[in-house]
């Protein structure tokens, strides 16, 4: 039979242990865009676990309302707000409302963002290049400047942009989503620039492969490109990081977290890989199959 102290022994052995929390952003008010899933829903538990109160924002209303109650059930502090990156009036109101609400804005996770259609340059419709561009690139900026307006008043806060080892090093058939994210990059350091003065940094975050749905989509595009199955696609994939697995959520979560907290004090205008050493894919097609009345007329 266990004694009282055997009894207190096994409990605390077998107690969960709290998800460690790297950094410290309690008193934090933070902003994610893009949260109700993926990886910004991450980016925004990875906040929330190291005290910061995160408002999720994200078109998806029902979707980012779920998220942020699954936040609360956990004890963390989350709550959400409907925004589509792409209104500069919604941005503007919806940054101003959650500054005057908690009386400062410390935080915002710039990461809502949508993938394209794979399809050559050549042959990209202006629908395609525009929708890529205003929700991946020009969102960035309308939120970047509505919490550079804020934390230039406050002289103070951090932003951190998702970009994407796209950003870097482009791949074929993904034009409009290269340069959005090669955009998102300069824009990082122009307000890193702009807003070191005041005390506010900028910083970007650029992702390799995380298998959300934003990806999933991109797997079954370049599977059917390349007329192989899915499952080799994401194989192939694996193979090619270096550190030999596909991301999780977390591993970019917690770099947002890091370059968002006092940790990070003196980096700003940073653009930081994180993903297994992958540098980029560029996926060259060959030439495409022509017929011979094409080429006789
Ligand atoms: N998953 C990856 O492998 C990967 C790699 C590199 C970069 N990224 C980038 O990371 C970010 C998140 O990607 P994810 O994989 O989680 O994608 P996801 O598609 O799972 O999630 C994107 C979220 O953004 C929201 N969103 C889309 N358009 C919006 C708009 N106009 N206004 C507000 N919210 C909007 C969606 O509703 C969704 O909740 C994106 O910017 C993406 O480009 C992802």
């Amino acid at each position: 039979m266990l004694s009282r102290f055997g009894h207190l022994f096994v409990r605390v052995l077998f107690m969960p242990l709290p998800s460690p929390t790297p950094v410290d952003l309690r008193g934090c008010t933070a902003i994610v865009t893009g949260a109700a899933q993926g990886l910004g829903l991450e980016m925004a538990t990875e906040l929330s676990r190291g005290g910061a109160k995160v408002v999720l924002a994200d078109i998806q209303a029902d979707k980012a309302r779920a998220a942020a109650e699954g936040l609360v059930a956990e004890g963390l502090d989350g709550s959400s707000v409907q925004l589509d990156v792409t209104d500069s009036h919604a941005v503007g109101e919806v940054f101003a409302s959650v500054a005057a609400e908690n009386g400062h804005l410390d935080i915002v996770v710039n990461n809502a963002g949508v993938g394209q259609q794979l399809d050559r340059v050549s042959d990209l419709p202006d629908g395609e290049w525009d929708r890529v561009l205003a929700a991946t690139l020009t969102g960035t900026f309308y939120c970047g400047r509505a919490a550079a307006a804020i934390m230039e008043r406050q002289e103070s806060g951090a932003i951190v942009n998702i970009s994407s080892i796209n950003g870097q090093n482009p791949a074929a058939l993904a034009g409009a989503y290269n340069v959005a994210k090669a955009g998102v990059i300069s824009l990082t350091r122009t307000m890193a620039l702009e807003l070191a003065a005041y005390g506010v940094r900028v910083n970007a975050v650029c992702p390799g492969p995380v298998y959300t749905d934003f990806n999933r989509s991109v797997m079954q595009q370049r599977s059917e490109s390349l007329g192989i199955d899915e499952q080799e696609m994401i194989e192939r994939v694996r193979a090619a990081v270096p550190l030999g697995r596909w991301g999780e959520p977390r591993d970019i979560a917690r770099m947002v977290a890091w370059l968002a907290s006092p940790a990070a004090d003196w980096m700003t205008g940073e653009v930081v890989r994180v993903s297994g050493g992958l540098e980029g894919v560029s996926a060259a097609p060959p030439k495409r199959a022509r017929n011979d009345d094409e080429e006789t007329t």
